[in-house]
């Protein structure tokens, strides 16, 4: 309130001080208007009277001048008239100028100096005086007196209308103030207090209410606090919980602790071609996207946790502006916690490296999804200048740091472990490979086979998903080079350099209690929005990719359809389809493909308000994306060929109500820990059909039984412990 008060006396004052000065600007002005038009009639008027007076004057003529006085003295507007003699001695004057004639004696002989004519106001009187002179003789001295009353009504009519004006202005002032400080400040205040006392005794985790005007800035910081406040709740509770139950599972805090112990303090070093956070240009603003990318969904919860720096590909087209002259910049944007490094490639460095040998090559050779790989000479020039380059980047990140440890991620650098420990081979250096790795025959028909596995051996530590692929990889070193492979310990010695080769199955930041969110929009009204009556919702969840069978999953709703028609119009299966790597031509061949598809059943047994496929083709982020995880009846994941997939994980992950089935193609990593799923051939898509069938039909205790176990085995195995093993593993290598 005193805030208040204040403001409205500081406004008050101004406005004050604004009207007066004002004011008195004004009253000069019209001072001076109003005398100079006294002056200027007073001045005709003496002078034809003076002419009148000049003889009477000149001859003493005291009866003459008595009549003049007299007879012009009683004119409107004017108080009277005297005359005087050369001496200043008055002559004649009129009677009505008897009280104001003190002051025109006193003034009036003035005009028989040099000044000549004189005129001044006194009081109310404006006197104005004039020598006469008769034939060019001085003779005396006329003065004309004005009523200049007028002067002084008007002016303070003009103070007091200011007044006045000023008075409705401060009470307006007061008003619209008051109004203001109340809509926009006291009352968001108000809200703003009541919801962080909801947020600090826990009883909300909503927005807060104030999204809009002069807090903005203020709201947005406070969600980001009660944001950290409420994982760290969450934390506290989830390790309290667990010290209870004696058991210990990896969280955050618990990495954190055991990556700075291992590293004795060392930063962590990741390099991955994509990264975790792209700008891109929409319109004027630059928006940030989170890339849909498994190994995003991975990799950043660990960073997150631990710190570090992520060396990456800076793919956005706003990316340089939001990045220092380095390339660096702190992520997340709203809540930095560790440092994105981002390495500019040129347009034929990306086609060659990313698209040609990374996604045209490798991509398909080591994904068995029936594409034929695409090796050309020129690509594998940009592949091996482009992990030259992301080297370099790295090897200046890495600046002084002694025995740096850097994880390595993905196909796209395959050439960069050697790289690396050729300059620093201090560097403990493991290397991740997040796709499948095909049997030594398939992998031999790359023309570079022996120079890709002589960069990957560089490492310390090659890992994959599962043993499977752990097998596969030796077994193609084995081929390929001359090396001594140690069966027992999963290892290849090779020109006096050990590498490890360990399966390490990737997950997920699973959080239990899940972390609250926002509003979400419930089953129906997700239906709603999808313009569906029916009863079932399926969901799938990918980057449009050939290896992830989409089409597949497509027939295999068909076939349910086909072979239960009870299903129809009941059974809506959604897709959201990421675009990925639309620049390659297999990809929009693919893209063509499932559209056609999606197109082809829908044509089947679409109805007016009903079409069993809905093709949702653009990226979601993952807050759009939870919520139809958490409506659906099932999740499909039925890729051909997948490292891991880790949106099998993800799913399960979010059914925190246990509910909901997970249909999984045996040929994801993840089916080899999610036991509970229904596993499915793809390709066979009788057996795709009877699994939608089975998953509609499961009753609830069993959905609640198999989600509950894929929950546990999550729970356990969750990234934190993945990252923890990955670290503890590097460390412990003697180099
Ligand atoms: O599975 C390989 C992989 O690199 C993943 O790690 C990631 O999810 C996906 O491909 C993304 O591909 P891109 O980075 O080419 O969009």
């Amino acid at each position: 309130m005193r805030i208040t008060l204040r403001l409205i006396a500081a406004l008050l004052v101004a406005a004050s001080l604004v009207v007066a000065v004002s004011t008195y600007l004004q009253v000069r002005a019209e001072t001076r208007k109003l005398t100079e038009d006294l002056a200027r009639r007073g001045s005709m008027l003496a002078d034809a009277l003076g002419e009148l007076a000049a003889a009477p004057l000149a001859a003493r003529d005291a009866a003459e001048l008595s009549r003049l006085v007299q007879t012009y003295g009683g004119r409107e507007g004017l108080v009277g008239v005297a005359v005087f003699d050369p001496a200043g001695v008055a002559l004649a004057a009129s009677a009505s100028l008897t009280p104001d004639l003190r002051a025109v004696q006193l003034l009036a002989p003035r005009a028989l100096g040099p000044e000549g004519r004189v005129s001044r106001l006194v009081r109310d009187r404006y006197i104005y005086a004039v020598p006469v002179r008769d034939e060019g003789t001085l003779v005396g001295v006329l003065a004309v007196v004005r009523d200049a009353a007028a002067i002084r009504t008007t002016l303070s009519r003009m103070w007091r209308h200011n007044f006045l004006r000023l008075l409705s202005h401060a009470v307006l002032i007061s008003l619209v103030s008051l109004l203001i400080i109340r809509w926009n400040i006291l009352a968001p205040i108000d809200q703003m207090t009541g919801w962080m006392k909801q947020i600090r005794s826990g009883e909300t985790s909503a927005a807060p209410p104030v999204a809009r005007g002069l807090f903005e800035p203020l709201a947005s910081e406070a969600t980001q606090m009660a944001r950290s406040l409420a994982a760290a709740r969450a934390a506290a509770e989830e390790e309290a919980r667990l010290r209870q139950q004696g058991q210990s599972l990896w969280t955050p805090e618990r990495l954190k602790e055991h990556v700075k112990e291992k590293l004795e303090g060392r930063p962590l070093f990741v390099v991955a071609n994509r990264e975790p956070y792209v700008h891109a240009r929409q319109g004027k603003k630059v928006q940030v996207i989170v890339p849909a990318s498994g190994l995003v969904t991975g990799i950043e919860p660990i960073l997150l946790a631990c710190g570090g720096t992520w060396v990456a590909h800076g793919s956005g087209d706003a990316d340089r502006e939001m990045a220092d002259a380095a390339g660096r910049l702190p992520v997340p944007p709203e809540e930095p916690r560790y440092t994105l490094k981002r390495v500019w490639l040129t347009p034929e460095e990306e086609e060659g490296y990313y698209y040609g040998f990374s996604n045209e090559g490798l991509w398909p050779l080591c994904h068995i999804a029936h594409t034929r790989p695409i090796f050309r000479e020129e690509d594998w020039r940009h592949y091996q200048a482009a992990n030259k380059k992301f080297a370099d980047a790295l090897l200046e990140e890495m600046g002084d740091v002694r025995d740096p440890v850097v994880l390595v991620q993905d196909y796209h650098f395959a050439l960069l472990p050697a790289l690396i420990k050729r300059r620093r081979p201090d560097a403990r250096v493991a290397l991740f490979w997040h796709i499948p790795w095909p049997n030594p025959e398939a992998f031999g028909i790359c023309p570079w086979q022996r120079e890709l596995l002589a960069g990957m051996l560089g490492a310390d530590l090659v890992g994959f998903h599962i043993q499977f692929h752990c097998n596969n990889f030796l077994e193609t070193v084995d081929q390929a080079l001359e090396c001594r492979i140690d069966g027992e310990r999963f290892a290849v010695q090779r020109a006096g350099h050990l590498t490890l080769v360990k399966p390490f199955p990737i997950s997920i930041a699973f959080s239990e209690p899940p972390v609250r969110s926002q509003a979400e929009p419930s089953q129906e009204a997700l239906r709603k929005a999808l313009g569906a009556t029916a009863r079932y919702l399926g969901v799938g969840v990918d980057r449009v990719d050939y290896t992830k069978g989409i089409v597949e999953r497509f027939r295999g709703v068909e076939r349910c359809l086909e072979k239960h028609p009870e299903y129809q119009g009941q059974l809506v299966f959604v897709e959201l389809g990421a675009p990925s790597r639309t620049h390659i031509k297999r990809y929009q061949e693919h893209m063509n493909e499932v559209e056609a598809e999606a197109a082809r059943i829908n044509a089947r047994f679409q109805s007016k308000d009903y079409k069993p496929i809905v093709f949702l083709n653009r990226h979601h982020s993952h807050a759009e994306i939870e919520p139809y995880y958490k409506a659906a009846d099932f999740c499909m994941v039925t890729s051909l060929a997948d490292g891991m997939n880790l949106v099998a994980k993800e799913f399960v992950s979010a059914r925190a109500d246990e509910c909901g089935v997970l249909i999984l193609s045996r040929f994801t990593g993840a089916a080899r820990e999610l036991h509970d799923a229904v596993v499915v051939n793809p390709y066979d898509t009788g057996q795709t059909a009877d699994a939608i069938r089975y998953a509609l039909e499961m009753s609830p205790d069993e959905q609640g039984r198999r989600m509950a176990g894929m929950r546990a085995q999550l729970k356990e195995n969750n990234i934190y412990r993945w990252a923890s093993r990955l670290i503890t593993e590097l460390a412990a290598i003697r180099l």
